[in-house]
């Protein structure tokens, strides 16, 4: 293989879901102009965020992932970024509340515009028309101008991204996220329901401890850790144009980094071995994620891990596991072992959203609410039973009323999906929803904290 890497050394390797320009021209044009843009991310926070993963994947803390499929340019409004980020807030307040260790907070936002898609064309009628690959790459209309892929749109990908990161830095850091807030976050259609009555019992104890703490002199004011909190972004680095033309050296440590975002992850379909995008993940020293399906065997889990990530070095590399319920007793032990066998260092976390798509009888694509919670279950206890930690979740989740995922306490019905179905994707959670998911992995965190309570003293 060749060892010589480069921002630019993927575009010497096959390659696989990446739009096919008309116009040369203008993408190296659009390229080179966002070449010249400011970093979004910084490369010491994507440090802090290794550090902060390295943590959990030896067994301290939790990983708690999400966001939209597909953020879009139509849907691109303050209320929508708020309202992720409560419910985010509430996810995370009940995990470290229940494991007794820190959560570590990363949207999958601010960046995630591009699709894999399985056909690189879709039909309707007599029309065959390029697939949407995400608004970063073409308009999801169903007409040829539309479906035209024009790199133009990675420049509106990019000013989307660094006004969503804006705010959201504002609220993780300028008060919003504050401790004494955290009977605020219930959003009003979640009032009243289950999950809001589990969640205020936890709050109350929270603001009851806070006001025992404040007696004792330490106060929000006091001490930032109560008043703000770190709130990474993520998403899947499949347009690789844009990008390496985010990819800079860090005047630090001399290294490159993707600054478009926090942490990358390398889809399930686009991780072959010696294909351009794990060529260029290679490169970039920021966290990286790896999908990884059913269709992946354990041999070449460790040449995947090789590549990625030759130093062993422990936060670089989140294995995010996506088999569909039913599957995972089936694939997931064998990972596991070859990872343990081969002393690897590696977060594991499951992705309970992918493998457990189904089409609805109303010819929705849905994903029925039980096998979501049936794969994080199974996730665990196959963990359990391997004596590793379950260290992370990854969902597609939102902090709108849709109707897009059937079942949760509140019972959406095949009928109801057609109420709110908004996504430009894949069907999302509702904030009901993922708040009653954090609730079931809560349930486990806390069982692995009676089984290991070495592993849940909080990481220095
Ligand atoms: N800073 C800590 C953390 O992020 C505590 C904290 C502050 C917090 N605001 C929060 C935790 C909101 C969860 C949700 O973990
Ligand atoms: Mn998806």
């Amino acid at each position: 293989m060749n060892t010589q890497w480069s921002p630019a050394s993927w575009r010497e390797k096959p390659v696989q879901q990446m739009p096919d320009y008309a116009d040369k021209e203008s993408l190296a044009e659009v390229e080179q102009l966002l070449s010249t843009f400011p970093p979004l991310v910084f490369a010491g926070e994507a440090r802090k965020l290794k550090a902060a993963l390295a943590q959990v994947a030896s067994g301290h803390g939790f990983l708690l992932q999400g966001g939209d499929c597909a953020e879009s340019f139509a849907e691109h409004h303050a209320d929508g970024i708020r309202d992720f980020f409560r419910v985010f807030l509430q996810m995370a307040v009940v995990l470290t509340y229940a494991a007794a260790s820190p959560v570590v907070k990363v949207g999958r936002i601010a960046g995630q515009f591009a699709k894999p898609r399985s056909a690189a064309f879709e039909t309707q009628g007599e029309l065959a028309l390029p697939s949407y690959r995400g608004d970063i790459v073409n308009d999801i209309a169903f007409d040829a101008a539309s479906r035209e892929p024009d790199p133009r749109r990675m420049v509106m990908a990019y000013r989307q991204a660094a006004a969503t990161l804006n705010l959201l830095r504002a609220f993780a850091q300028g008060g919003y996220a504050n401790l004494d807030h955290v009977h605020q976050w219930t959003l009003g259609f979640v009032k009243g329901s289950p999950q809001s009555s589990r969640y205020q019992v936890i709050a109350d104890r929270i603001t009851e401890t806070l006001a025992f703490m404040r007696a004792c002199g330490i106060d929000p004011d006091s001490t930032s850790q109560l008043r703000s909190t770190d709130l990474f972004t993520s998403h899947e680095a499949l347009l690789l144009g844009y990008e390496q033309a985010l990819t800079r050296i860090d005047s630090t440590s001399g290294e490159y980094y993707a600054t478009s975002g926090h942490m990358l992850w390398i889809g399930d379909r686009t991780r072959q071995l010696d294909h351009a995008h794990i060529e260029f993940a290679r490169g970039v020293k920021n966290p990286i994620g790896l999908k990884c399906g059913p269709s992946l065997d354990p041999e070449d889990l460790i040449r995947l891990i090789d590549i990625l990530n030759p130093a062993n070095e422990p936060g670089r590399l989140t294995l995010i596991s996506r088999f569909g319920a039913d599957k995972v007793f089936d694939h997931l032990p064998q990972l596991i072992r070859a990872v343990e066998r081969e002393g690897r260092k590696v977060l594991w976390s499951c992705d309970p959203m992918h493998g457990n798509t189904v089409k609805a009888n109303s010819g929705f694509k849905t994903r029925p609410f039980d096998r979501v919670l049936a794969e994080v279950e199974n996730f665990f206890a196959v963990h359990r039973a391997e004596g590793t930690h379950a260290g992370g979740i990854h969902i597609e989740m939102t902090g709108s009323n849709v109707t897009e995922c059937t079942g949760g306490a509140k019972a959406i019905s095949d009928d109801d999906l057609s109420a709110r179905y908004h996504t430009h994707c894949d069907p999302r959670l509702n904030a009901d929803q993922a708040l009653e998911l954090a609730f079931l992995i809560a349930e486990n965190l806390k069982r692995e904290r009676d089984t290991h309570p070495e592993r849940h003293v909080a990481a220095q």
